[in-house]
């Protein structure tokens, strides 16, 4: 009698997988999407894309959050500095800041990260 269970289990387990595919594929797909529209708003920074490049470039010195470390903290950079203030630091670093542009931080990466540093609190 147990025998007919198993059937009935592995099409609840089955359903359930299909249940929790569903909403990761419609992410996959939103995220698509959202790529595909990149070119249409191509002047809006991206501060998903400035986090990963502070993450990937920038964190080892001045903090995983902005807190700082060996280089100032980014975090209320925006009371300090101008847009233009940190392109200039970034394009010709003063002090011991290594020079990260034009690679591996390029015009359009410039862009997303100012827009991520000015909006650390
Ligand atoms: C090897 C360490 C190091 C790395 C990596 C680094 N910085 Fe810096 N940064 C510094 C130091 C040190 C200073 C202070 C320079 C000075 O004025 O003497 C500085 C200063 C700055 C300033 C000016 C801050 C202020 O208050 O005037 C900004 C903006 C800045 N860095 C942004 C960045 C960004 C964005 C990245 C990543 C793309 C980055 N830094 C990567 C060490 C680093």
């Amino acid at each position: 009698m147990s025998g007919l269970f198993h059937p009935h289990l592995i099409a609840v387990g089955l359903l359930a997988a299909i249940g929790l595919g569903s909403p990761a594929r419609a992410q996959d797909s939103d995220a698509a999407a959202a790529t595909g529209a990149v070119p249409a708003i191509a002047g809006e920074p991206d501060l998903a894309k400035g986090r990963r490049a502070y993450q990937r470039n920038c964190a080892v010195c001045h903090g995983p959050r902005g807190e700082g470390g060996l280089g100032p903290p980014m975090q209320g950079l925006a009371t300090r500095l101008s847009a233009d203030e940190i392109t200039r630091q970034l394009k010709s670093p003063r002090g011991s800041m290594p020079r990260l542009y034009p690679a591996p931080i390029d015009d359009r990466l410039l862009l997303d990260l100012q827009a991520y540093l000015l909006q650390l609190r």
